[in-house]
């Protein structure tokens, strides 16, 4: 009888075939391989093993040598592989056993003495922490320069006129630079919670081995130290298992995505020629192959596509979590696609958003048309009349009636005569079409949060002080 052993040297390669009976098929070697995707966690991987391997040094479970040669041969690889030299092996499964295989062919023993006291269950987990922290740090400043980009062009429309709407009605005059600040706003917690997830990101989970722990005398914080984590995770099980730090990111990039996608939505209907607020630059655009007229805003329309692919994504992670029993399980194999693409997805997007705004021209004259149209002054007739003495129920009535007067003659409050408005309201006097112009209405909304330009000029001087933090 052949030799157990020899049998599963001469059918696999595999580090763990020492246990069994029969290679995997090609079917399940392809099936259960991630190295295609999980290469890209290289460098880090390299990182997580030289820190590992200099406190395995430091504590004395391997010699100073082995921790020299394991350096050397990891750095050699790194190389190989940014040289794109580096021959990856589906055998070889993931990111993980492809370098350590290569490193054991370069350096013998010593490379076969790096695995000590871990397990790839906290490598992985460490891989993926310090890879989606970078990650954090470039998605930070993507928004930073899309924020910049918004308070440029809020600054120059502090005082554009424009309808608000509700409901997508007209419902009362803002400036535009007060319309598109909201979305600084929104930007702005967005890059908090991923300064916030970042914190739990940030944790090394090395030493937790497979799940409970090792028995070699191991120093964690060390390592913590050495690939400038905030500290350990504190629980071995925990450390290897849960992946709420990617979930957490992925939801913190559906809520970007879902604000651009709205952002998204109102430049697809302001390009529009029923509206014509906006005019996107030609290079964020494409053509119909059929309809010589068009220019369509493909970009915007991408971004509100994309938007779904990232929700998904969250789906995908969220449903990967769900009943896992601890600790580990392969399922967790499979955080990694839907992380790396909501990565791609939402830094391209920012960048692609910030150069897009700043090719986008505004039409004052038709913003200003439409803020006309649709009787968006209405509540600062009722606002006047309140100031005058009359109840604001009773106020809104009397406007009411005054917009279906208007309405039936086809136009607008102000172009109404005083005696006729004055058969609304006794109160209404010739000082009233000061509140019924749009200047009027919009300087009228003067306190923090406001619309008037001169809060507008306030709220870009704020956010710019911020941006310089
Ligand atoms: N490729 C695996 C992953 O991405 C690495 C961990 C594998 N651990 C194991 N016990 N098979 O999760």
């Amino acid at each position: 009888m052949q030799d157990k052993s020899d049998l599963a040297k001469s059918n696999t390669d595999k580090v763990w075939s020492g246990r069994f009976n029969e290679p995997v098929s090609e079917l399940v070697k392809r099936y259960t391989a991630s190295v295609d995707f999980d290469k890209r966690l290289a460098t880090f991987d390299i990182q997580g093993s030289l820190a590992h391997s200099k406190m395995l040094g430091a504590q004395g479970i391997i010699s100073q040598e082995d921790v020299a040669k394991i350096a050397q041969g990891l750095n050699e690889i790194l190389q190989e592989i940014e040289a794109g030299q580096f021959e990856w092996r589906l055998d070889l499964e993931d990111v993980h056993l492809n370098i350590e295989k290569r490193l054991t062919d370069k350096i013998g023993d010593a490379g076969k003495r790096l695995h000590t006291g871990r397990s790839r269950n906290d490598q992985v987990s460490t891989d993926v922490r310090l890879w989606l922290r970078a990650v954090a740090d470039d998605v930070i400043a993507g928004i930073r320069k899309l924020q910049n980009s918004i308070v440029d062009l809020a600054e120059a429309h502090f005082d554009t006129a424009m309808p608000g709407f509700t409901h997508l009605q007209v419902a009362q005059p803002v400036t535009f630079g007060h319309h598109l600040l909201a979305y600084f706003e929104m930007l702005q917690r967005d890059a908090a919670r991923f300064s916030d997830a970042r914190k739990r990101i940030n944790r090394l989970p090395l030493g937790a081995a497979a799940l409970a722990g090792t028995s070699y005398p191991i120093d964690r914080e060390m390592v913590a130290k050495e690939l400038g984590f905030d500290g350990v995770c504190e629980n071995s099980l925990d450390a290897v298992s849960d992946r709420d730090f990617a979930i957490e990111f992925t939801a913190a990039a559906a809520l970007v995505m879902t604000h651009l996608s709205r952002f998204s939505e109102e430049l697809i209907l302001w390009s529009s020629p029923r509206f014509a607020f906006v005019d996107i630059a030609d290079r964020f655009c494409t053509g119909s192959s059929i309809m010589p007229q068009k220019k369509n805003p493909d970009v915007p329309e991408l971004v509100r596509g994309k938007t779904g692919r990232v929700t998904g994504h969250l789906m995908a992670l969220l449903t990967l979590m769900k009943s896992q029993p601890l600790a580990y399980n392969k399922d967790n194999q499979e955080d990694k696609e839907p992380l790396f693409d909501t990565a791609d997805t939402l830094l391209v997007t920012l960048e692609i958003y910030a150069d897009m705004l700043r090719g986008i021209k505004v039409n004052k004259e038709a913003m200003r048309k439409a803020a006309t149209e649709g009787f968006a002054t209405a509540t600062d007739l009722a606002d006047y009349l309140v100031k005058k003495g009359t109840p604001f129920r009773d106020a809104h009535e009397v406007v009411a009636l005054a917009v279906r007067h208007a309405v039936d003659k086809g136009c607008d409050l102000s172009d109404l005569p005083l005696a006729e408005l004055q058969k609304f309201s006794a109160q209404i006097s010739e000082d009233v079409y000061q509140v019924l112009t749009l200047e009027g209405s919009l300087a009228s909304r003067n306190h923090v949060g406001g619309t008037a330009p001169a809060q507008v000029k306030q709220a870009i001087a704020r956010a710019r002080k911020v941006l310089a933090a």
